[in-house]
């Protein structure tokens, strides 16, 4: 366990535990407020993330950006990050052996930022977090608590891109998000 973010992002720099590292340009490690209540967490880089070394910064982010505005959620108050650092090979879902050699990584971020809620960004973020027993569909919308921590499940917003009928939801998920901050932001004070 590492006890500041920029340290271990620069183990993660240097992370060789997968082979995701030989294709990537760089790690995408994290961004945003390392004193957030509240954590997103998606699956791993794009080839723009790749790029520019930061999460959702491509089509799926900028859509999840409208969606923050509209509602009221600043991108600089939450912390986002993925479960994989690398870039998976044409955007495929990550493999077991790669989440699981990138969840250390993932799991000493929040220990270190300690959020009270983390949204989980479709259902690679949902199963390598809460278990392999969860599906997105039945699971979005609703809040579960483990640990001290209250987890969303929502829609990954390039699910969102597929399916225009996934934004309503979507929509209502960060809807009650925002509700759950804005009582932090009170119970704070
Ligand atoms: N999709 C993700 O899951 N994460 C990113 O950072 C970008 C797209």
């Amino acid at each position: 366990m590492v006890e500041n973010l920029n340290e271990l992002e620069k183990i993660v720099r240097k992370c060789n535990k997968c082979d995701l590292c030989r294709t990537r340009t760089n790690t995408v490690f994290g961004d945003g407020n390392p004193n957030a209540k509240v954590m997103f967490i998606g699956e791993g880089p794009g080839a723009d993330e790749d790029k520019q070394g930061i999460p959702f910064v491509g089509k799926a982010g900028k859509l999840m950006n409208q969606a923050f505005l509209g509602i009221g959620i600043k991108r600089s108050e939450v912390y986002i990050a993925n479960i994989v650092k690398c870039r998976p090979p044409n955007n495929r879902n990550p493999l077991k052996q790669e989440s699981t050699a990138c969840l250390d990584y993932l799991r000493n971020q929040v220990m270190i930022i300690k959020p009270k809620i983390i949204v989980l960004l479709g259902s690679v973020a949902l199963k390598n977090i809460l278990g392999e027993e969860y599906g997105i569909t039945a699971s979005r919308g609703k809040w579960i608590i483990k640990k001290d921590i209250k987890y969303m499940p929502t829609f990954h917003p390039a699910a969102l891109l597929r399916d225009e009928n996934k934004k309503i939801d979507f929509w209502r998920d960060l809807k009650k998000i925002k509700e759950e901050i804005e009582i932090l932001k009170k119970s704070d004070i």
